[in-house]
């Protein structure tokens, strides 16, 4: 029987390391970088993972690997590789490690075909080979001292449901925590996670356990807790254009206080702080580019906070998406906001 929800430890612990709390975001390429990350950290998530880095890339030095590894100075800083050869995870978990990783997460969940594909073979393609999934984990473990964790999914498809083996086996290698999204890889993101599967790797093992896939508020948390009995929610596209999503689900498990959604005035205070941040991050030509996602998905939850017509919605996106200048981009989102909270207010 799974604990009511209100006994489960308050923290979560990695080696050594005790996380805040047990609310995680997910790591997304393309998405949880640096700028995000500090962002969701400083709304209060408990843990934030960088995107997954090929440890190959890490190792020869390519530019994006590097800064993908860059430390946030924010709370525990997770590193999370990809590879498929133990020497090139041992060298990318050292050179990780060497530039600030607190701890070392391993990617058996992606399911992208030029990561699982061809030569690659890495991401959730190593679930269907454990014997060298163990070697790439064994090699990585023994490369460094900091914690290393593993994520991946329920198994390659539905015929073959893995993940208790695999979670059981990364233990008893000395894996400290274990991520599972509860899909397979031939899913892809189809479909609903099955959080009641992941119950089979609780059983399975003894340390901490994440559950993962479609948790986007505080009640689908606390469901996926019950259905799975893992110990911590991660929350991944739940926080698109909703980087406060993460910290007040871990508050509401604190306080039990259910916070509203944030005014359209700190929506705004906070895209303009992660826009800052992403421009400085990045330089202005390739930040101006890589934000518009951001600014698209925080005008989608803006309009949906105050019922803004869709047309009204679709013309500020047409605007502010394709503006070269990051100073109009400002002035466009001033207004688009203005203009959503008469919404709101009519
Ligand atoms: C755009 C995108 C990029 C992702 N990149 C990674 C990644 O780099 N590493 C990883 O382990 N999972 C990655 N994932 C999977 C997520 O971490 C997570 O397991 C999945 O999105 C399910 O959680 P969600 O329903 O809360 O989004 C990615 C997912 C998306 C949508």
């Amino acid at each position: 029987m799974t604990p009511p929800i209100a006994t489960h430890p308050k923290t979560l612990r990695i080696g050594d390391l005790e996380i805040a709390n047990r609310v995680v975001l997910a790591p997304m390429t393309g998405i949880t970088d640096v700028p995000f990350r500090r962002q969701v950290a400083g709304l209060g998530a408990g843990l934030v993972v960088s995107e997954m880095t090929a440890s190959a890339d890490l190792v020869n030095g390519r530019p994006m690997s590097v800064l993908r590894c860059e430390a946030t100075g924010l709370g525990p800083h997770v590193v999370q590789l990809a590879g498929c050869e133990t020497r090139w995870m041992a060298e990318g978990a050292r050179i990780a490690e060497a530039s600030g990783a607190d701890i070392i997460d391993i990617n058996m969940g992606c399911p992208a075909r030029k990561v699982t594909g061809g030569a690659g073979q890495s991401g959730s393609a190593l679930m269907r080979d454990l014997d060298h999934a163990l070697r790439l984990i064994e090699a990585t473990i023994v490369a460094v001292k900091v914690p290393v964790t593993l994520k991946m999914r329920l198994g390659w498809d539905d015929r073959t449901i893995n993940a208790p083996e695999l979670a059981r086996r990364a233990e008893a290698a000395g894996i400290q925590l274990i991520t599972v999204h509860g899909r397979t890889r031939c899913q892809f993101y189809k479909g609903e996670a099955d959080w009641g599967a992941i119950r089979a790797v609780r059983d399975a093992i003894h340390i901490p356990l994440i559950v993962n896939g479609d948790i986007t508020s505080f009640e689908t948390a606390v469901t996926a807790l019950e259905m799975s009995g893992a110990d911590a929610v991660m929350v991944g596209r739940g926080a698109y254009g909703r980087p406060w999503v993460p910290g007040q689900i871990a508050r509401r498990f604190e306080t039990g206080i259910a916070e509203p959604v944030p005014t359209l005035a700190a929506q705004r205070s906070h895209l303009r702080t992660l826009y800052e941040d992403i421009l400085g991050h990045y330089g202005q030509h390739i930040g101006l580019r890589h934000a518009r996602k951001h600014l698209g998905w925080a005008l989608d939850a803006a309009a949906a906070a105050s019922c803004a017509p869709a047309d009204s919605l679709r013309g500020w996106k047409q605007k502010i998406l394709t503006a070269e200048d990051p100073a109009a981009v400002h002035r466009s989102l001033d207004d688009a906001f203005d203009n959503f909270a008469w919404s709101a207010a009519a």
